[in-house]
């Protein structure tokens, strides 16, 4: 059964705690919402034919799988792997408006967010639930369209809404964070790829494996302590901190998201860290709830773009 009522659905953004490309080699990383920032998707059912998408900040609709398809591959990727899972095989008149609060290419994770939402969005339409299991391996096929090999952190995260540890190949398991931790995400306003960062981490593995497979192991072993750390906030900063230090020894830092991170540090951050693929992006910071608005006010003084606060746990 479809709807002729209009349908919503909307995937958040994401940062991660730790983790970050060790976790395409396999190592465990652990991913948060970001509720503040989101894709929001709404699906309605139009005489016209076909599947038209209107996106923010794009002249005019896109219709997919007529001639060429200019929209973009995790987008028509994420509208057939909907009706493929649905088994739909008549292409449905229908518009599907995208509005986006996420930064793009920004660490945000603002691809995964776009399927989430889009296939969330078509079961709805056509009467179906899905579990957040199966829509974060429905999204993982459309996320491959858009980097390539993704571990799929990113839709795990998004697909749940909720603190995740997540591992390549081993079931997702939520995260319950009971004494609330105080987050800043500064942005650089560097917009980077992550799939040509990711890339550039496969060439320096493939040349010289054996640093990075160590640098990918004490990832995984930092990872793994901050999971008892959730609940003790000094430990969990100094636990970013080194994992910041071995994303710059992998090469993904860069001078602007460098003085963020001492920024932070310089005014009381418990940790800080680059987040997501890097050369750019986030900087996650970890503080003590009443330094939170002394040290948003150093990152902008330090050149981040905007501030986004983060509050995880129950009160
Ligand atoms: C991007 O949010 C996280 C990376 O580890 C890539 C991935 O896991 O696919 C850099």
């Amino acid at each position: 059964m479809t709807s002729t009522l209009a349908i919503s659905a909307k995937g958040v953004g994401k940062v991660i705690l730790g983790g970050e490309h060790a976790v395409v080699y396999g190592a465990p990383a652990i991913a948060l919402p970001v509720p503040s920032l989101a894709t929001e998707v709404s699906l309605k059912e139009t005489p016209t034919p076909g599947i038209h998408i209107f996106l923010d900040h794009y002249p005019g609709p896109l219709v997919l799988g007529q001639s060429e398809d200019p929209a973009p591959a995790f987008l028509s990727k994420a509208v057939s792997v909907a009706l493929e899972a649905l088994e739909v095989t008549d292409t449905p008149s229908v518009s599907l408006s995208i509005h986006s609060s996420i930064p793009i290419a920004s660490g945000f994770g603002s691809s995964g967010a776009v399927s989430v939402a889009v296939i969330q969005a078509f079961f709805r339409y056509f009467g179906r639930n899905l579990t957040p299991e199966e829509l974060r391996r429905l999204a993982h096929e459309a996320e491959k369209a858009a980097h390539g090999q993704p571990s799929g952190v990113d839709t795990a995260v998004i697909a749940y809404e909720s603190p995740i540890w997540f591992r390549r190949e081993t079931p997702v398991e939520t995260l319950p964070i009971g004494r609330p931790l105080t987050f800043l995400v500064a942005e650089t306003g560097l917009r980077s790829s992550t799939r040509e960062v990711v890339n550039y981490v496969e060439k320096k593995w493939r040349r010289d494996p054996d640093s990075y497979e160590t640098l990918f192991s004490r990832i995984g072993e930092t990872v793994t302590a901050m999971r008892p750390a959730l609940g003790d906030p000094q430990a969990l900063g100094a636990l970013m901190d080194l994992n910041h230090q071995l994303l710059v020894s992998m090469g993904v830092s860069s001078p602007e998201t460098e003085r963020l991170v001492m920024a932070a540090r310089e005014s009381g951050a418990w940790g800080a860290k680059l987040t997501g693929a890097g050369w750019g992006g986030n900087v996650l910071v970890l503080t003590p709830p009443e330094l939170e608005q002394a040290i948003a006010t150093a990152l902008i003084t330090a050149g981040a773009q905007h501030v986004h606060p983060l509050t995880l746990g129950n009160a």
